[in-house]
């Protein structure tokens, strides 16, 4: 059995020895960039388990060149926009993610570390001195910080990653936490004291926002220009989620009108080319790459690829 895997990462050869025990060669694309469709293309027909990142598009289009022997798409990640996964499963192709524990922590430590570097100004103050050659005298007239602990925090999107952020927030720092999410979660409510309310609510009465919210239909550009416009001059916005959540031109003319605190942005579009605002922390799609979060996420993707193409049933298949 054949697998192909469409970027190498740190864990490739534990990958590679775990899928070879059970008899499946696999393939790595060694160049670190994102892969080409027409490799995408070539390999969809002659595999039978085609590894994938995030920033692969795996749509209807790339699965109808498919091998009839192509029965998994394993993603490596907990999102998985990517994927057309009803085309997928139109074609009798299993989609998997990797939904563990450490991917999860690991996500929520990222979003908390990057709200608090923007609060606190470390990448302005960072990029500040390394333009300069010796310690500056540094003015007390120039932008503060702001204080994290105390502050009201909104989540949109209370799942899995938005609930362990909640209470790391809360139990470290005593916010306040509000959340956006369209089922009510009364045990965040019971346990932080959480209070469930609507969107312009959070981005108007929020000192803190982050985006923890899965991409759909639904979400695309949830957080509109209006709901930009919503946010205190003060408000520091974090998105860890997916770019195409955000109206990106919005938020960029925002921060360069120099109203927002700042903003940290793991994921995003060619919009934030454009910001010349100091205080913002640009990150590429880093939050969970991390060793715990890594190898526990490339551990999952083989023993789904092993499970699938061996029983034909996957430990973690993904819903549309
Ligand atoms: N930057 C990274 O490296 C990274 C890593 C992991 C996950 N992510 C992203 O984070 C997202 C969230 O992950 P998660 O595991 O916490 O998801 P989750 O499914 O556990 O939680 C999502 C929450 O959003 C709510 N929700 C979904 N659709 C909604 C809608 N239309 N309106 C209101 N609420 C809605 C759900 O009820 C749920 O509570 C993922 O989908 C992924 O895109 C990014």
């Amino acid at each position: 059995m054949k697998a192909f895997l469409t970027r190498e990462t740190y864990d490739t050869p534990l990958l590679a020895e775990k899928l070879s025990v059970a008899g499946i060669d696999l393939e790595v694309r060694t160049d670190s960039s994102v892969c080409p469709r027409e490799v995408l293309e070539q390999q969809v027909s002659r595999v039978d388990a085609l590894l994938t990142h995030t920033e692969d598009e795996i749509d209807a289009d790339l699965l109808s060149r498919a091998a009839p022997q192509l029965r998994v798409v394993a993603n490596m990640g907990i999102g998985f926009s990517n994927i057309d996964v009803a085309a997928a499963r139109a074609r009798g192709v299993i989609v998997t993610n990797t939904p563990t524990e450490e991917a999860f922590e690991a996500t929520a430590e990222a979003t908390v570390a990057i709200l608090l570097s923007v609060a606190r100004r470390i990448p302005a103050l960072h990029v500040e001195r390394r333009a300069l050659t010796c310690d500056p005298d540094p003015s007390f007239l120039r932008a503060t910080a702001t204080s994290v602990r105390g502050k009201t925090l909104g989540i949109v999107g209370m799942g899995r990653i938005g609930s362990r952020v909640a209470r790391i927030m809360h139990g470290g720092f005593g916010n306040r936490i509000q959340y956006f999410d369209l089922v009510a979660k009364p045990e965040l409510e019971e346990a932080l004291g959480a209070r469930r309310v609507d969107l312009p609510t959070l981005m108007r009465s929020s000192d803190l926002i982050a985006v923890n919210m899965p991409l759909s239909q639904q979400t695309r550009n949830l957080i509109s220009a209006e709901m930009i416009d919503l946010m205190q001059d003060h408000a520091t916005f974090v998105n860890t989620a997916r770019g195409e959540l955000v109206d990106e031109p919005a938020l960029v003319a925002r921060l360069n009108a120099g109203k927002l605190h700042g903003a940290g942005l793991d994921v995003y579009g060619p919009a934030v080319d454009d910001i010349q605002f100091d205080n913002i922390a640009l990150t590429s799609h880093f939050a969970n790459f991390e060793d715990q979060a890594y190898t526990a996420m490339t551990t999952l993707v083989a023993d789904n690829v092993v499970s699938a193409l061996t029983t034909g049933q996957a430990l973690t298949p993904v819903k549309e």
